[in-house]
């Protein structure tokens, strides 16, 4: 008989891009046609970004991009200073990554498991399929409940999104030290880790759409009338309009779109209605596999955002390709292409925390 152990034996491998040199084959693509030539003009624009010492770099994420394999790649543009600042879904932020922060891995299903006949089966194993991954949901429940403990420990309050994931930083931090120190427990890398030890502000602006609300409802429940941790989005953006206008100028580099997509291009109407005029972003780069025909604003082409006042239209570039094709080239590209390594360490989030 199947048991959960049955499917859940291959993890999910986070890819390298330091490992392999895609430089050589993102500039013949740039010479080829269709979307090789618009994907290498984005890998160009966002090596130009991160070239320009007075841009600082938004990276958003939407879709599950941490748990198919792409986690290292944006660690890695963490530690290597191509990001100043991240707005993220929950879902990568907290379900994929933060529950990998905690030593939990992802799961490769067998090509049979996607066609859905298998489902009924997996939901009586208590595992959740994300396409042709899979995860533990018991494991997932450990990660709710590790982050009300985290709320529960927390002075109540409003916390911004970037405050209270910050504070999971701290958490994962300090588990990884003990672990350390007892060189028992095995834990994991983490962007929320990373980002914290950087001073790379995180933003999720649906912060309770993902596995962290169930572990702030459990938090309220437990409370009842007495003062609770709560999460404040006008706060996010607030913040992030605060450091647009610190910034000046800025580059987007977004993968999939949604909320964080829009939430990033609104900074600079934000900044306007608090009577601060700032620049349009620079550069933007976005990988989707949306299409412009709904209206829907994950499909939207960054020209379209032009006639907002949002993104400037000479160093723009769409590239419609599903991310783990096209991000790893993109930022293969730039990593190897190494203008990172003569780029300021902004610490965007000391610069928050100072303000406060
Ligand atoms: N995606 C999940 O499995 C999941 C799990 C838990 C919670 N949620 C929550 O649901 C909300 C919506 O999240 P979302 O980002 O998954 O959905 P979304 O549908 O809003 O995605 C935004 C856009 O990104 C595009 N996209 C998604 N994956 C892509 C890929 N691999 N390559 C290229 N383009 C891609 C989609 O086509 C869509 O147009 C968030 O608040 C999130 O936290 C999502």
């Amino acid at each position: 008989m199947n048991t959960a152990k049955t499917y859940l034996t291959k993890p999910v491998e986070h890819l390298d891009i330091t490992q392999f040199n895609v430089v050589p084959l993102v500039e013949s693509m740039g010479r080829t046609a269709y979307t090789a030539r618009d994907l290498a003009r984005a890998a160009e624009i966002f090596d130009r970004m991160i070239a320009d010492p007075d841009c600082g770099i938004v990276l958003c994420l939407a879709g599950s991009l941490v748990s198919a394999g792409l986690k290292r790649v944006f660690t890695e543009m963490v530690r290597c200073r191509m990001v100043d600042a991240i707005v993220a879904t929950g879902a990568n932020l907290v379900d994929q990554d933060f529950f990998e922060g905690l030593g939990f891995r992802h799961y490769i299903a067998e090509s049979a498991l996607k066609t859905g006949v298998h489902d009924a089966e997996l939901r009586n194993l208590n595992i959740d399929r994300i396409y042709d991954t899979l995860i533990d949901e018991e494991q997932l429940r450990v990660c709710d409940e590790t982050v009300r403990k985290i709320a529960d420990d927390l002075p109540p309050r409003a916390y911004s999104s970037r405050e209270f994931l910050a504070a999971m930083g701290v958490f994962l931090d300090q588990r990884e030290k003990a672990a350390g120190e007892s060189a028992g427990e095995s834990t994991g890398e983490s962007i929320v880790l990373e980002a914290y030890r950087n001073d790379v502000p995180l933003f999720c602006p649906a912060f309770s759409d993902c596995s962290a609300g169930f572990g702030l409802v459990a938090h309220r429940a437990a409370r009842g009338s007495s003062p609770v941790v709560s999460i404040d989005s006008a706060k996010d953006f607030d913040e992030l309009t605060r450091l647009k206008i610190h910034l000046g100028e800025t580059g987007l580099f977004m993968i999939g779109g949604g909320v964080p997509k829009n939430f990033a291009q609104d900074i600079v109407v934000a900044a306007d209605t608090l009577g601060v005029e700032v620049p349009m972003h620079k550069y933007a780069v976005q990988v989707t596999v949306a299409d412009v025909r709904d209206g829907g604003l994950s499909g939207s082409t960054l020209v379209e955002a032009s006639s907002w006042g949002k993104v400037d239209t000479l160093y723009e570039q769409m590239v419609f390709s599903e991310a783990t094709l096209a991000v790893p080239l993109i930022a293969g590209y730039a990593w190897h292409k190494g203008s990172w390594r003569n780029r300021a360490h902004r610490r965007l989030s000391r610069i928050l925390e100072n303000e406060r």
